[in-house]
């Protein structure tokens, strides 16, 4: 009896999901920690003098350096959490054949009106909504928290409001080549982001562009490789197991796809909404 209680505590399944819940608690603390390091403080003279508990009158015998006051910062938050990778890439796979045989009849009309076969070559394979599929419900519960600390960490007051997956749906670029998304923001979500389950140095990868439109009419000449205030884009290399998540009104794309490797990903648009209370 006892040598069977230790077997069943030496059960390999068991002890994954022990790791796998300890991982998942640190990287719950981890992004914690690491928005409320981000804090934003302000700089400017004003500030300083405020926080030295300094008089109006002692401004004539200080000199203060150069500071920066990062305003409206578009902050892109990073993670690599591959605790969820091999599961959801396997529940991924019947979403990602189900989408391919959707596209199969425009594959076939395609070729039929270009007299070539060109295979999926620029079909990227889109699943249907996957927020109501039950073996998702760890994932979908990361995803909302780390939403929902997201927005607070901003300063959102978010009392009384919840969070529901307004769309969270797997896709896969075309073995073929030629996928890519063109820029675009998600309308009516707060939250977006990604998922990678399966992405190399060979594949695509997301770009976020610059949503300061009047820099636009302004723009400058660029210097080359430094990531500084000028720069209108980011190209985002990911890593499979990386969450990605950012504010939706963020434009983003993904670059051209050359079909050498596959690339999948989960991308999701989270909706913050305060539930309509009857007034009678
Ligand atoms: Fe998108």
């Amino acid at each position: 009896m006892a040598s069977d209680s230790v077997a069943c505590l030496l059960n390999p399944g068991l002890i994954c999901t022990f790791v796998n819940g300890i991982l998942l608690l640190y990287h719950y603390r981890y992004v914690k920690y690491r928005l409320y390091k981000n804090d934003l403080e302000l700089y400017t003279p004003f500030a300083i003098i405020q926080r030295r508990n300094l008089d109006y009158k002692d401004i004539m015998s200080i000199n203060l350096p150069l500071k920066i006051d990062n305003l409206f910062c578009n902050p892109v938050y990073s993670l690599l959490m591959p605790t969820f990778l091999n599961e959801v890439n396997k529940i991924s796979d019947r979403y990602i054949e189900e989408a391919k045989k959707n596209n199969q009849p425009l594959i076939d009309e395609r070729n039929k009106l270009l007299g070539k076969d060109l295979k999926d070559f620029g079909i990227v394979h889109h699943s249907k909504f996957m927020g109501n599929d039950p073996e998702l419900k760890e994932f979908k519960a990361f995803i909302k928290d780390t939403s929902y600390t997201i927005l607070q960490e901003q300063g959102y007051d978010l009392s009384g409001h919840k969070l529901y997956f307004k769309d969270l749906w797997v896709q896969e670029f075309p073995k073929a080549g030629g996928g890519e998304h063109w820029p675009h923001v998600h309308e009516s979500s707060h939250i977006s982001g990604f998922y990678f389950l399966k992405c190399s140095s060979k594949t695509s990868m997301p770009v976020f562009h610059d949503p300061r439109t009047a820099k636009w009419i302004t723009e400058l000449p660029m210097k080359k490789g430094s990531l500084q205030y000028a720069y209108n884009r980011f190209e985002y290399p990911v890593l499979p197991g990386t969450f990605v998540f950012f504010n939706s009104y963020l434009t983003h794309q993904y670059v051209l796809d050359a079909g050498i490797e596959p690339f999948r990903f989960v991308h999701f648009n989270v909706q913050c909404f305060r539930p309509y209370e009857e007034n009678v």
